[in-house]
């Protein structure tokens, strides 16, 4: 191949192909990450024309709260085999981006607030679907929080933040799982686009984490071809590009691109079209009726239980219903945007309910969906609703989004359900105090104004949502899912409120560290529902609670038992926090997270690891991860506000040995004896009084040298000391531990 082929290699040949350029044959990505969005017509990326009909499984933010990897990556083995049918070879997932804002547009399709939850689920859906022979494409690489704005925002993030909070999924799921493909986002992180970033595609990615596969464009993210393949971008999709394969060209001529990038570039998607050849199975069958099935099993996990005030559900099988509600009979299944796949078929909760119930079942629509309602259709409508709900022993109103009101490409501008559901509800409980919500949405929606004695959140169930809902109702199901995402009192509660979604090109992530619940947590805020809260139909103990310190970090062992009187399965969540940490941290992060299936009166052993990645901190000041020596405060509970057992181990830990500069201060200088001896002795040389302050213990004076920066003494000592002299003084020394107090 010579360079003009091979930088033809680096763009698609269409919308959803690349190119077959000799022997290297083209492969086809597409959308993801649900569902297998298979456009043979008209191609977009905006979910504007139909594709071919895919198992719709619930989107990530509802199989994230399933907590359940295995049942993710067989949801994605399902999905690679369809990928297989309909002759896709890359399908476009799984979305890791964390949930910073409950407003986000995409967040339907992340999986939570939380880099550790999301990385977990990341990595076991790239596994099922590689497994199968199909390419997972992670996206959005990195730092893709919002949609306001997408294709040019500057997501301002500092390094700590960056390593702690959005870059730990994607560690996670490339060095674990090895997708064949990384996806960058559109939008910049401190002031350099995704696609151009050498820093985030070259050092980090395949220096630091050693990843070997493609780098992929997000559609259209790329502004500047040859800056793009500089930083290490791999293909541009869609393509063709023929402008951008022929500025390479010239770019190469002219010095300004070193051949070797177009060449590694073409080489790693020849090997990604060799690969996904050799394991194409076009002739697979698929059973669809199974992957059905499958949908329903993974809606039924997703289901949170949020309330269940006297023990109202489940209901009763001879229970008369009125079920209420639009979305009861028009479910919202999914979001909007360039993953919305057609659905093979889809469950009708109405139609399951009905299907299920002993007693009578009336339906009342309740509300409209679209959102010019007018005021007397909305009262009739709720009064309808009123009388039915005031008439039967148990009333279920089904809420939600629009698809209207939430999809890719817009962030919502509140979290409110609309009113007119709102006002619906609040008249049916009154009229009716057995009463049960259940929420369909992909972003959270503020629930302090919904005052049902039970709540059921759906979030987006996919094509079996319906008779999943049944089931749990009905309680032939029982409810095990935990919230991925904590639900605020109100939107003023947020840690990104005042900094989303940026202004003039640019957002900045001001709450840093503290995102989701680690912001509550360290604010000690009230919320509605903390994050991993979800409640079922019996009840856990936890107790024995036992930590070991092992070379890799902690094993936590916990036993968990079912004092109720039905069978169900328990998430425990375990938390780390180091409450005496040197630096900045919040009180508590997830660290591990293990699940048992239980019958009545049984009980069992759990164990995790919480390994040293995930008990470390990102020391800015060495550019690498440091273990603190120190005590660490293990928790584990049902959710992170309900904790029901914690120990503490002490670990010896490595601490950083930081480097002393002339920009140290003399406090950090203090924290190596040997470092302040040789300083001292400059300073009593050059300012014999100075040097008696400094060494006056506990003084103030003391105190207020410590915080001067040893090479600022110069300016104090006019030239009676040399940069050089303390330099040397200083030279070759490190400081431990990492943050001694000034
Ligand atoms: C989205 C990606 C998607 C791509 C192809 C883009 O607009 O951000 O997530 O995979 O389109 O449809």
């Amino acid at each position: 191949m010579d360079l003009a082929a091979r930088a033809a290699l680096g763009s698609g040949a269409d919308f959803w192909s690349t190119k077959s350029v000799g022997e290297v044959p083209a492969i086809t990505l597409t959308d993801g990450p649900h569902g297998v969005r298979r456009q043979r017509a008209a191609a977009d990326h905006l979910g504007i024309n139909d594709a071919e009909p895919a198992t719709c499984f619930p989107p990530a933010v509802a199989l994230a709260q399933s907590w359940d990897p295995a049942l993710v990556a067989r949801v994605a083995a399902a999905i690679g085999r369809e990928a297989h049918a309909l002759d896709v070879q890359v399908v476009l997932g799984p979305g890791i981006n964390i949930k910073r804002d409950p407003r986000g547009g995409r967040n339907f399709e992340y999986y939570s607030e939380d880099p550790h939850l999301s990385g977990v689920l990341g990595s076991a859906w790239v596994r099922g679907i590689q497994d199968q022979g199909i390419g997972a494409s992670v996206k959005h690489f990195a730092v893709n929080n919002q949609e306001t704005d997408r294709i040019r925002i500057s997501a301002e993030v500092d390094t700590r933040t960056l390593r702690e909070v959005y870059l730990p999924a994607f560690h996670r799921v490339i060095t674990e799982a090895r997708p064949w493909t990384v996806m960058t986002s559109y939008n910049r992180i401190n002031g350099v686009w995704a696609a151009e970033n050498s820093w985030l595609l070259t050092e980090l990615l395949r220096g630091e984490w050693g990843y070997e596969g493609v780098v992929v464009s997000d559609w259209g993210a790329v502004d500047d071809r040859v800056r793009s393949v500089a930083a290490g971008l791999d293909l541009v999709m869609p393509g063709p590009d023929t402008a951008g394969d022929a500025q390479l060209v010239t770019a190469v001529g002219d010095g300004a691109l070193p051949e070797a990038a177009v060449r590694r570039a073409a080489q790693r998607i020849e090997t990604l079209g060799r690969r996904a050849h050799s394991l194409a199975r076009p002739e697979l069958r698929v059973d669809l009726e199974a992957h059905h099935e499958l949908a329903r099993e993974a809606a039924r996990r997703s289901i949170v239980l949020l309330r269940n005030a006297d023990e109202l559900l489940p209901l009763a099988p001879t229970d008369s219903l009125a079920v209420i509600g639009e979305l009861a009979r028009s479910p919202r299944y999914q979001g909007g945007g360039s993953s919305h796949v057609t659905a093979t078929r889809v469950d009708v909760p109405l139609d399951e309910i009905a299907r299920r119930a002993g007693g009578a079942v009336r339906f009342e629509v309740g509300y409209r969906l679209d959102t010019d309602d007018d005021g007397a259709d909305a009262e009739a409508l709720r009064s309808a609703a009123v009388r039915a709900a005031a008439a039967a022993d148990t009333a279920v109103v089904f809420c939600g989004l629009a698809e209207e009101l939430e999809s890719e490409g817009f962030d919502r501008a509140d979290i409110d359900l609309p009113a007119t559901q709102l006002e619906l509800i609040a008249a049916v409980t009154e009229a009716q105090p057995r009463t049960a919500v259940v929420l369909s949405h992909g972003g959270v929606v503020r629930l302090a104004t919904v005052p049902a004695p039970a709540l059921l959140d759906a979030a987006l169930s996919g094509q079996g949502g319906g008779a999943a809902i049944a089931d749990v109702l009905f309680g032939t199901v029982n409810p095990s899912g935990k919230l991925a995402e904590t639900v605020p009192l109100r939107l003023q509660d947020v840690p990104s409120y005042l900094n989303f979604p940026g202004a003039a090109g640019q957002v900045r992530h001001g709450e840093g560290l503290y995102v989701g619940y680690r912001w509550y947590d360290a604010l000690e805020r009230d919320v509605q529902f903390p994050f991993g809260h979800g409640l079922s139909y019996t009840e856990f103990d936890y107790r024995d609670l036992r930590l070991t310190v092992t070379d890799d970090g902690i094993t936590a062992r916990v036993t968990v038992a079912n004092i109720g009187r039905r069978a169900g399965r328990e998430v425990a969540q375990f938390y780390v926090g180091v409450p005496d940490s040197a630096v900045p941290r919040p009180p508590r992060v997830l660290a591990g997270f293990a699940a048992a299936e239980l019958a009545a009166g049984e009980s069992t052993e759990l164990e995790v690891r919480l390994t040293r990645r995930d008990l470390a901190y990102w020391e800015v000041r060495v550019g690498d991860w440091v273990l603190e020596p120190g005590d660490y405060r293990v928790d584990v509970g049902a959710s992170s506000r309900d904790l029901r057992a914690g120990a503490t181990v002490t670990l010896t830990g490595e601490g950083a040995e930081i480097p002393l500069t002339l920009e140290s201060t003399l406090a950090e200088v203090a924290h190596n004896p040997a470092a302040l001896e040789r300083v001292l002795e400059l300073l009593a040389g050059a300012a014999p009084d100075w040097a008696g302050g400094a060494s006056a213990g506990q003084s103030n004076i003391a105190a207020m040298m410590g915080g001067l920066p040893v090479g600022r003494l110069r300016a104090f000592l006019g030239g009676r000391l040399t940069r050089a002299q303390l330099q040397e003084a200083l030279d070759g020394r490190l400081v431990k531990p990492p943050n001694p107090a000034p």
